[in-house]
């Protein structure tokens, strides 16, 4: 069996209806907490299957995991994911992007939004004895797939057949193998200042045309266009992860952005990623602002029933 099979839902695609939620274990009662998280991880298969049954055109895709600090609080006696670490924060060249708690992560994606409110609504009975919502953000496909900045998202990220091998651990880290690491991250754009650049300035800024979604020659971009910030190589080769990234907006708060959910086989490819950006000044940066950083582990479906039945 391939790694892939055993995987939660960590590649493509990004989703119609997407919704990302952080939670806070509570630090009350270790040994409640931690049966309410088993609780939930034996029933989240059901879950979804049901739901695949009552709604199949809906292809509900999930992702649930834990932080460094969820892991540690929840599971202190046992071997953690080899690079699963707290995400403290980054910065350089003036830029933030901070490392903000949280314990656990789920990421669902689906074409209907009731399924996306009723699953979040029979998942969150079982997780809500443990924990506290941190953060929902409600995603959305953009026309064509567009980032809210107008742009084609994920040109350049792995293809469906190749997506796998980029976003699921291996026999690197055999205990954790079929697992993966997610980086999610919160950004806010100032959307005037974007919507008042020319097409052509946007265009630089991307590395890409804005229709066609043609990249541009490199002297024809800006130094720290995103697609020369954000692209590292290892001896020659192109590092990549799944990005499933999904705007949002809450015209309630003034805040429109894109939330950032990048799948990888081993987190120092997202990390390298993030260094480069601040290390250029990534153009997406200078418009920006990070609200919210955290990793998680995603475990393989094998490694959560495991988690259910701790015996
Ligand atoms: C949150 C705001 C962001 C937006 C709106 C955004 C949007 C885009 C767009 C439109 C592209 C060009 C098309 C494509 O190849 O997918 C792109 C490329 C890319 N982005 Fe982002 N991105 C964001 C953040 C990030 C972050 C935080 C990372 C890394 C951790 C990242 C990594 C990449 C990579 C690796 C590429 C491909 C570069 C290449 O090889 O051409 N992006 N992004």
């Amino acid at each position: 069996m391939s790694n892939s099979v055993k995987a939660q839902d960590v590649y493509k695609d990004a989703g119609e209806n997407v919704v990302f939620i952080t939670f806070a274990l509570k630090r009350e009662d270790q040994a409640a907490e931690r049966a309410a998280i088993a609780e939930f991880a034996g029933r989240l298969p059901s879950v979804l299957n049901s739901m695949r049954i009552r709604c199949p055109e809906a292809g509900l895709k999930c992702a649930f995991g834990f932080s460094r600090q969820g892991w540690d609080y929840l599971f202190p006696e046992a071997a953690r994911p080899a690079e699963l670490e707290d995400f403290a924060g980054m910065s350089g060249n003036g830029f933030e992007m901070p490392g903000t708690p949280a314990d656990l992560f789920l990421h669902l994606r689906a074409g209907r939004q009731a399924v996306i409110y009723e699953i979040v609504d029979q998942l969150s009975g079982f997780v809500s004895p443990a924990a506290d919502v941190l953060d929902e953000t409600q995603g959305f496909r953009y026309f064509e797939g567009r980032a809210i900045i107008g742009f084609i998202d994920g040109t350049e990220a792995p293809n469906e057949e190749d997506s796998a091998s980029y976003a699921v651990i291996g026999d690197e880290d055999a205990e954790f193998a079929g697992g993966s690491y997610a980086f999610a991250q919160k950004w806010v754009h100032d959307m005037d200042f974007w919507k008042g650049l020319a097409t052509e300035e946007q265009e630089r800024a991307v590395g890409r045309q804005k229709f066609s979604d043609l990249e541009l020659d490199d002297d024809a971009k800006f130094p720290n266009a995103h697609n020369i910030a954000a692209k590292t190589e290892t001896d020659g080769v192109e590092q990549k992860i799944v990005r499933m990234n999904v705007p949002f907006s809450d015209l309630a708060t003034g805040e429109t952005g894109t939330y950032f959910i990048g799948y990888s086989r081993s987190w120092l490819v997202t990390k390298e990623m993030l260094a480069q950006m601040l290390k250029l000044g990534d153009y997406l940066l200078h418009f920006s602002q990070i609200r919210t950083g955290q990793l998680f582990f995603i475990p393989s479906r094998t490694l959560l029933d495991e988690l259910a039945d701790p015996a």
